[in-house]
């Protein structure tokens, strides 16, 4: 399958591995690549500059095929030192940087000056214009079903895809919701150029997180997620447990008068502690409504594989079909 995402990135398939803090290693990275997608390390799960530096070889011995980093901008306590972990991705040849968040304007004359195709991941088609306005090479359109930040629109991919479509000139990838061939193959009629996944690549064998992450997104459904830190209009999509209804709870209570420092206990430093420990318990964490849709652990090849074959299976057999009768 060819799309100008393929071309852009020089892929063999539209698929893209988005940035996920403390899962998106080298090892998930190279997993991807190798199996002919676009694989992702976070550029701020790393401590430094230069411990990104040392995973970004890392990725490069697992595999020689492209691979990309997230650069993620969100409001946090202390500021992390963005140009230097951009010199990182620059100097260890990175050719393809994921942003999100907030405008990545300031990174894009030094990317793009050392040939870096950026693609900036959005939630609304303003922002994703925006993008396009200042440069950006793609655009990763993630609506409301996604794990992570769905921002404050609430607009599911069924509307923001064909919006973005009719808006934008630059190529985008759909992503939140998106698990198989049906799909990707949805993803593509609505104007897309491929498909960004996050929480069903956490769910392989090689994503490097403790088990029983893997397991909860088994056994979760559709109806798991919820959305944490609204009032603080910095919303984020998570799988329900005792940690995250007791911080739902304190929302309620507290109403316009919640801060940060009133939710800490339940949201920071957790990340560690559920992918590396295991201690589902511990916190809120990313997840998307698509767990629903996950119900194994496969390899990264198999999943990007049967992917692949349903989606042009579903083209060429259930669509064309339907015309040729
Ligand atoms: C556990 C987890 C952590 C994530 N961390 C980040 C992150 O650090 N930066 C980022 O840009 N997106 C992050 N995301 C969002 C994903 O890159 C992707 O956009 C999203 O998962 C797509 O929705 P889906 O989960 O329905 O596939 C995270 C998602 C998950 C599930």
């Amino acid at each position: 399958m060819k799309t100008k995402i393929t071309e852009l990135f020089g892929i063999q398939h539209p698929i893209i591995q988005g940035g996920m803090h403390h899962v998106g290693y080298a090892e998930l990275a190279a997993a991807v690549s190798n199996a002919g997608g676009l694989g992702i390390i976070t550029a701020l799960t790393q401590p430094s500059p230069e411990a990104l530096a040392e995973e970004i070889r890392r990725c490069r011995e697992m595999t020689d095929k492209p691979f990309g980093v997230n650069v993620t901008f969100l409001p946090s306590v202390n500021t992390p030192d963005y140009p230097g972990y951009i010199k990182a991705i620059i100097d260890g040849g990175v050719k393809v940087v994921e942003t999100a968040g907030n405008n990545p304007q300031q990174v894009l004359p030094p990317l793009h000056e050392a040939g870096v195709k950026v693609i900036h991941k959005c939630t609304s088609v303003r922002h994703a214009l925006k993008a396009e306005s200042i440069g950006c090479d793609a655009a990763s359109v993630d609506g409301f079903e996604c794990g992570g930040h769905p921002g404050e629109d609430d607009v599911p991919n069924f509307i923001l895809l064909p919006r973005a479509a009719e808006e934008l000139t630059i190529p985008f990838v759909a992503s939140g919701g998106m698990a198989n061939g049906r799909s990707l193959t949805a993803a593509l009629a609505m104007g897309a150029e491929g498909m960004n996944m996050g929480t069903r690549f956490i769910a392989t064998k090689e994503a490097p997180v403790h088990e029983n992450v893997k397991q909860a997104i088994l056994a979760a459904t559709e109806l798991d997620t919820r959305l944490v830190m609204r009032p603080l209009r910095n919303t984020e999509r998570v799988l329900t447990n005792d940690a995250v209804e007791r911080l739902l709870e304190k929302e309620k209570r507290l109403g316009a008068d919640l801060k940060f420092e009133d939710i800490i206990d339940e949201v920071a430093g957790v990340y560690p502690r559920i992918m590396k420990e295991g201690e589902m318990e511990a916190g809120a964490w990313s997840c998307g409504m698509v767990a629903g849709l996950i119900h194994d652990i496969p390899t990264v090849k198999e999943l990007i594989d049967r992917t692949m074959a349903e989606s042009e299976d579903l083209i060429r057999q259930r669509l064309a079909g339907m015309l040729d009768s």
